[in-house]
């Protein structure tokens, strides 16, 4: 009770004044009030003050008043008294925030461990909600959004954050059920609209009860006869509580039938079928639809390889995931295509203990077209990424910069507003890692580390998708 009582809001009135004494008190260490027992209109306090008379001066000068107010509110008004003075709630100030940044994963039978919808699934967890938004890792973002925007930025503003601390630090009061917001409702069925074709697994894969399920390769044939052109796709989890993020990349046509076979390792063979994406997945960012005009083209004869990370979830499940795709009007004129690639770097021997190991690639664009989207991909030693764009006439600006990277959150980030790359720019990818005992994550610190598609081993892959600029002779189509 003493602890909720801290809290003051500028409210004035009794209660406020012994809010402020409390605080006054608590601010100065030698002179502090520990608490105020407050029943039925009896007021004690502890105070250790070099005199007592101070004590009692001070209380007194408080007391009537904060008796008053108590004896008006009554025992039961406890909470309301504290929430009159400013103590955020969860009706009214928490659910909104998580509602909007957290429950696309935290809610039943989602990925996320727990709920937290509702106040009763959100309560137990309070301490470690507040440590979370404090320490930034959840919501999961690792963009550093001050250099630049993104239109899928998920980070807390420092007014939420604030928000959470105070509600926790106020003794995570329920509030008002009136206050409420009615929780999102989360459509069972596809985001981006009914799909005009849907590519599916050709075998359920099988999730063991427990351990770690190692990346694992999946293709999925399309069957497609002839190129179309596609204006929105979604994966689609068999089971979301297992599927934890999934890589696709879209293989060209090899002749050779794919099958439902898994792999451990990507398929070196076919060659990737640049620009085209049927989309990945994250579990809060559900389909991509591209805005008007916009759409990918997909090759007759394409294949989708996969890579799954699984997790375990104590029970075997048989995930048959899938993905739909929406294909764009014919009747429009040819869409601006949205296509896209990697900057990779396959050469690197990251020293064992190097606390700092840098790696950079970089790629230059063909023609004329804007750099949309950025998605870094490295394991678990990767510590931060930066992409750098540097026009021929040699301005140059940072498109990304995530200066704590983690593995566990395979996050494409979406510019807000797309970076022109004239024909012969050059997209730079700046990667570290950490391979010293620091890093938490490290299974070796004693390993030289080099290319690999397993965890233990690295990967400097930095994936980006463009947009074409807007068609401006339509007479030629060009
Ligand atoms: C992209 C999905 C996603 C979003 C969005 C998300 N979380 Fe999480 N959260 C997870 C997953 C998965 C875990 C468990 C794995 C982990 O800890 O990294 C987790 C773990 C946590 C934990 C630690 C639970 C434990 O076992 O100690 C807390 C607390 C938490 N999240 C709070 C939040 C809050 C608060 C928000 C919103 C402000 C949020 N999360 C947004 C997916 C998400």
């Amino acid at each position: 009770m003493g602890r909720l009582l801290l809290r003051q809001d500028g409210e004035e009135g009794p209660v406020s004044s012994a809010l402020t004494l409390v605080r006054l008190a608590s601010e100065n260490p030698l002179d502090f009030c520990l608490g105020w027992a407050i029943l039925n209109g009896r007021c004690a306090c502890w105070h250790r003050l070099t005199s007592r008379g101070e004590c009692v001066m001070r209380v007194l000068s408080v007391l009537t008043g904060v008796c008053a107010a108590l004896l008006v509110l009554g025992v039961a008004g406890i909470a309301d008294a504290e929430a009159a003075a400013g103590a955020p709630t969860f009706a009214k100030d928490v659910a909104p925030i998580l509602y909007e940044n957290c429950v696309a994963c935290h809610r039943p039978n989602h990925l996320a461990p727990m709920s937290l919808i509702t106040y009763s699934d959100a309560r137990p967890w309070a301490r470690a909600v507040k440590a979370k938004v404090l320490s930034k890792e959840m919501p999961p973002w690792g963009a550093d959004s001050s250099i630049r925007a993104y239109n899928n930025d998920a980070s807390l503003t420092q007014a939420e954050i604030d928000t959470i601390a105070a509600w926790v630090d106020g003794g995570s009061l329920e509030g008002n059920a009136a206050d409420l917001p009615e929780a999102p409702q989360f459509a069972d069925g596809w985001s981006i609209g009914e799909p005009d074709l849907i590519f599916t697994f050709l075998e359920p894969f099988t999730v063991p009860a427990d351990g770690t399920v190692p990346y694992s390769y999946v293709t999925v044939p399309t069957n497609l006869k002839e190129d179309v052109w596609i204006s929105a796709h979604e994966f689609r989890p068999g089971d979301r509580r297992v599927v934890h993020h999934v890589i696709a990349q879209v293989m060209e046509d090899d002749g050779k039938p794919a099958t439902g076979e898994v792999r451990l390792q990507r398929d070196r063979t076919r060659a990737r079928a640049e620009g085209a994406s049927v989309g990945g997945y994250v579990p809060n960012r559900i389909g991509t639809v591209y805005e008007d005009g916009v759409a990918v083209r997909l090759p007759a004869g394409a294949d989708i390889e996969a890579q799954m990370h699984y997790t375990t979830i104590g029970e075997v499940v048989e995930d048959v995931s899938s993905w739909g795709v929406v294909l764009a009007d014919p009747s429009e004129t040819r869409p601006r295509e949205a296509g896209g690639g990697q900057v990779i770097n396959v050469r690197f021997d990251i020293e064992p203990g190097n606390a700092d190991y840098a790696v950079t690639a970089n790629r230059t664009i063909g023609q004329d077209t804007y750099l949309a989207t950025m998605m870094p991909h490295m394991h678990v030693r990767g510590k931060s990424a930066k992409y750098t764009v540097t026009r021929p006439d040699g301005s140059s600006e940072v498109a990304l910069w995530i200066p704590n990277y983690d593995f566990n959150w395979q996050l494409n980030y979406r510019l807000a507003e797309p970076i022109y790359m004239p024909k012969g720019s050059v997209i730079e990818a700046e990667f570290h890692y950490d391979n010293s005992g620091n890093n938490r994550f490290n299974p070796d610190p004693t390993a030289e580390v080099h290319w690999g598609d397993q965890t233990w081993e690295e990967m400097m892959l930095g994936y980006y998708g463009t947009v074409e600029g807007p068609v401006t002779d339509t007479t030629t189509g060009q």
